[in-house]
């Protein structure tokens, strides 16, 4: 679930191309993430996908035609258009954004697009000399003068056996540009908040490496969170398996060093600092500028601590939240750490169980209050927590700003 999804209206208009198949998954995503969706079909389109598929994912009639239902609050044509909260095409051929672009409704993806108040997202996907056509591009520039948000294409493979620029973008990233489309006007709005995830790496040699088994998930869905409720959204990210979030600044670093400095500058002009990165707190007092030969007797590598980031930043007016991965008495040692590093809001949790699982079952501490224990929860809904809390923390500073 996501919150900014939840019984929010998405339809989905997708029109004829081979990358119809990846809207499939996107569609799924997207129930999946709480939201009622409506998929509508132009005839070309069903010739790539059925619209029985859609109709089996969505539970709901697909409209292939431009003849709607006219009964009770259907009103034809218009109906599906008028209640959507966003509407996304994908995918978009060259002829669907042409239409799109000046206006044209003679199937029932371009018609429920011209009946539909609601921001519109295009992915475009085609053959690359379709794509880089002017004609094309100028449609494109209408479109994006109008206030639609187009995603991609991308650059690789694509179904004439070129490679080249027209691919549709992933469904992941489709689905990421939904989310932030409708959480641009959230209660973070205007809100500049910088997330840190995943762990660093700290060199032993040019091939070798300490490291921790942090996955970035908690990270990644913090970032998501703060980027639906419509905050501006810093990512910065030790090596992960994960995809860079949609609609966030994303920052790539290895060491606890390259972290250090590019919190340092990413803070500059932020509200939020949300430090989930699992750094490493040793490193190689040295590193080998050459490979360490497997020959040598016995290795005793010495370490040194690293910088604390999130002890050392200290703007006025940065809210800070840490996290405390604990294995033992885990308030007591929470609380130490709330005063010491002079932090807002710290997430205790058990890191024996939560480094790279789904789900985390977390304690929220704040000075001056119980300690908040919260059910063990995916970490997408620990991380919708986490937000209402630091909001919680920042309406009260307004409040006392405010006198
Ligand atoms: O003291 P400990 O490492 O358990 O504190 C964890 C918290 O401090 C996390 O929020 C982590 O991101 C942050 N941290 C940091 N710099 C370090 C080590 C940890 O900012 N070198």
């Amino acid at each position: 679930m996501a919150r900014v999804l939840a019984n929010k209206r998405v339809v989905v208009g997708v029109t004829g191309g081979i990358a119809a198949y990846k809207t499939v998954e996107l569609v799924r995503r997207l129930i999946q993430g709480g939201a009622i969706v409506d998929v509508v079909m132009t005839e070309a389109a069903t010739a790539f996908v059925g619209s029985l598929t859609f109709q089996a994912i969505t539970r709901r009639p697909v409209q292939v035609t431009t003849v709607g239902v006219w009964e009770g609050e259907q009103a034809g044509h218009v109906t599906l258009g008028a209640a959507a909260d966003v509407m996304i095409i994908a995918p978009a051929t060259a002829d669907a954004l042409a239409k799109l672009a000046h206006g044209l409704a003679d199937d029932a993806v371009t018609l429920t697009a011209l009946a539909c108040p609601a921001p519109l997202i295009v992915a475009p996907a085609m053959d690359q000399y379709m794509y880089l056509h002017p004609a094309t591009q100028e449609n494109l520039e209408r479109l994006r003068r109008r206030g639609v948000t187009v995603i991609g294409p991308h650059r690789g493979p694509l179904a004439s056996g070129m490679v080249g620029e027209g691919r549709m973008a992933e469904p992941e990233e489709l689905f990421g540009a939904v989310r932030a489309v409708l959480g641009r006007a959230g209660p973070l709005a205007g809100c500049r908040v910088v997330v840190t995830a995943g762990p660093t790496r700290e060199a032993i040699d040019p091939v070798r490496f300490l490291s921790n088994h942090s996955s970035g998930k908690m990270g990644y869905a913090l970032a998501e969170v703060a980027r639906d409720r419509g905050a501006g959204t810093t990512l910065i990210s030790g090596p992960t398996c994960l995809p860079a979030p949609f609609g966030v600044r994303f920052v790539a670093v290895e060491s606890a060093a390259e972290m250090a400095a590019a919190v340092e500058e990413a803070i500059s002009d932020a509200d939020v600092l949300v430090m989930c990165a699992a750094v490493a707190d040793f490193r190689p007092r040295q590193v080998s500028a050459e490979k360490i030969k497997k020959r040598t007797a016995s290795l005793l590598l010495e370490l040194e601590p690293t910088p604390d980031i999130l002890a050392s930043v200290a703007r006025p007016g940065l809210l800070k939240v840490g996290f405390a991965a604990e294995t033992e008495r885990l308030l007591e040692h929470g609380h130490e750490k709330l005063v010491q590093k002079g932090i807002d809001l710290l997430v205790i949790n058990d890191a024996r169980r939560t480094m790279g699982a789904e789900t985390a079952r977390v304690t929220l501490l704040r000075r001056g209050r119980e300690p908040e224990g919260l059910p063990d929860l995916p970490k997408e809904e620990v991380a919708e927590r986490i937000w209402d809390a630091i909001q919680e923390l920042l309406a009260e500073r307004e409040r006392v700003a405010q006198g």
